[in-house]
């Protein structure tokens, strides 16, 4: 029986094929997102009657603006910003209120096959059929429909070991919108042999490299190939690492080391020539439960955060090769006619390229041809490609959570800085003064004094007990002061770091830092 994802021509169908758009957890359910998948232009909302995310094509059929422009109303249907029609779950346009009821067919959004797996948005991104449109149970056509659609649902491509009961498996996830495209980023988390050298200092030891004695264990078809590297990451201390590409945008690293197993999963998801999403899944195991209690008290944000450098070291390279591999193969050349990959560090490289060309049909978007370069469109400055909040920090609900929660505590630490430091100034006053004139009462004048009886005495006695407070029992010499002072200087610079800190970390959502790690380090 041929693949449900493949074309008539045993090609693949990329538009039969499930892709993951989003991780669920960083979805923002208030409004809708807009996404583009195979250059098809995708709204993706949350429909709270059904507790379930939608997801539609984000053209309006009145008069084609986006529906991400517009809002989930009060009935739970996405209403179009410009003239009010709003659609129910399934694509079907419920009210057009210039008319005061709904209308035709024609009238209905087109709907695509959502469904939420391991915590991801996975998307068909083919029209669901007609007969879903339908409301009612009856329907006979509604119901094969319906009996196809939980059939395409099994071919969505999951990470298995996240299927095994008591697997104990921690996924550490991170996503990014790239500027370069799906199968340049297929290209290069399937080649491990980059990693040291790309990645030195951020991740990985150039000066630690072992043999790359890759190989296919499965032959080549159209579902993708499996493979192992035999010596396996730094120089085989870690021991062999298997690898899965399962066509056309999953890939999966497996290794089994002493202590911990670990998965690095992609997801390469085409949006438009030259522009993908990455979706990684750093799947761990522990032997103990100690990294695993840290690995759970960290946000979400913090993963992606901290991924960026790791994506930065490859962005502005890959930018940059993309476009003169495409202009080298847009004269009829093969990609191994163009790239010179004698070692067997590229067997999946290479096999993934074969891929590419016996059944992916070059790619969802033609293959290197001219009308391909031309797509890519001109090159980024660096500034634009290391552009963090455009490619991802503005999209991200955990992000946004993450940058109001370090706004929180950055006003607080500011606070704090400006409080501790007007108290050690004052504390310092006072241990100045009463070391000059050698009396508590006379360093802090009429406050030490008696206080007159009324109001004022009240006041006065308050305001003695305050100073004495921060500054410490009245000392004719001053030192008790001054130690009060230190103490709060010292709190008030501990502020001040915790609110630089904080900028830093707050500056790391928007954008990346050049040159990569690798070219400053003073490590050889
Ligand atoms: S364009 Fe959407 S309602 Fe008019
Ligand atoms: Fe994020």
């Amino acid at each position: 029986m041929p693949d449900a994802g493949l074309a008539a021509d045993g090609s693949i169908d990329y538009f039969n094929e499930w892709y993951p758009v989003s991780f669920t957890k960083d979805l923002d359910k208030s409004k809708p997102h807009r996404f583009v998948l195979l250059d098809i232009p995708l709204v993706i909302w949350w429909d709270p009657n059904a507790k379930a995310w939608r997801v539609f094509e984000d053209v309006c059929p009145h008069r084609l603006v986006p529906l991400s422009e517009g809002r989930v109303n009060q009935a739970g249907m996405l209403e179009c910003g410009y003239h009010g029609w709003a659609f129910s779950a399934s694509g079907r346009c419920e009210v057009v209120p210039q008319q005061g009821k709904r209308d035709t067919p024609r009238a209905c959004a087109t709907a695509y096959h959502a469904a939420e797996r391991q915590g991801l948005l996975f998307v068909l991104p083919k029209p669901l059929p007609p007969a879903l449109l339908t409301k009612g149970g009856t329907n006979p056509d509604l119901a094969a429909a319906l009996a196809m659609a939980v059939a395409e649902e099994a071919r969505i491509p999951l990470v298995p070991e996240l299927e095994e009961p008591g697997g104990k498996w921690l996924s550490q996830d991170v996503w990014r919108d790239l500027p370069y495209d799906w199968s340049t980023l297929m290209e290069n988390v399937l080649d491990s042999s980059h990693v040291p050298f790309t990645h030195h200092v951020s991740m990985s030891n150039r000066n630690v490299i072992g043999a790359y004695d890759l190989k296919l264990t499965t032959p080549l078809t159209e579902e993708g190939f499996d493979g192992l590297w035999k010596t396996g990451p730094r120089a085989g201390k870690l021991g062999p690492q298997s690898t899965t590409f399962k066509a056309p945008c999953f890939m999966k690293h497996r290794l089994d080391a002493k202590g911990f197993a670990s998965l690095t999963v992609v997801y390469a998801v085409p949006m438009r020539p030259g522009k993908c999403r990455l979706i990684n899944r750093n799947v761990l195991r522990f032997g103990n439960p100690v990294p695993e209690l840290i690995f759970n008290l960290l946000p979400p944000w913090w993963w992606h955060v901290s991924s960026n450098v790791l994506l930065e070291d490859d962005q502005v390279f890959l930018h940059l090769g993309e476009e003169e591999l495409a202009r080298r193969r847009a004269n009829g050349l093969s990609h191994s006619q163009v790239c010179y990959m004698p070692s067997t560090a590229d067997t999946y490289v290479v096999a993934f390229n074969r891929w590419l060309q016996r059944f992916g049909g070059g790619g969802p978007f033609g293959g290197a041809d001219t009308q391909f370069v031309e797509a890519l469109g001109a090159r980024l400055s660096r500034q634009q490609l290391l552009d963090r909040y455009s490619q991802h920090t503005e999209s991200c609900a955990s992000c946004q959570q993450g940058l109001r929660q370090i706004a929180a505590v950055r006003g607080a630490a500011a606070a704090v800085r400006t409080l501790a430091g007007a108290l050690a100034i004052f504390c310092a006053a006072v241990a100045v003064a009463a070391a000059a004139v050698g009396a508590p009462a006379a360093a802090l004048g009429s406050l030490a004094a008696p206080p007159p009886a009324g109001v004022l005495g009240v006041l006065g006695s308050a305001l003695v007990r305050c100073a004495e407070a921060v500054a410490g029992p009245l000392d004719p010499s001053g030192a008790g002061q001054m130690l009060r002072a230190a103490a709060w200087a010292a709190l008030a610079a501990g502020a001040a770091a915790a609110v630089a800190a904080l900028e830093g970390l707050r500056q790391r959502f928007y954008e990346g830092v050049y040159p990569p790690p690798r070219n400053v380090s003073a490590k050889d």
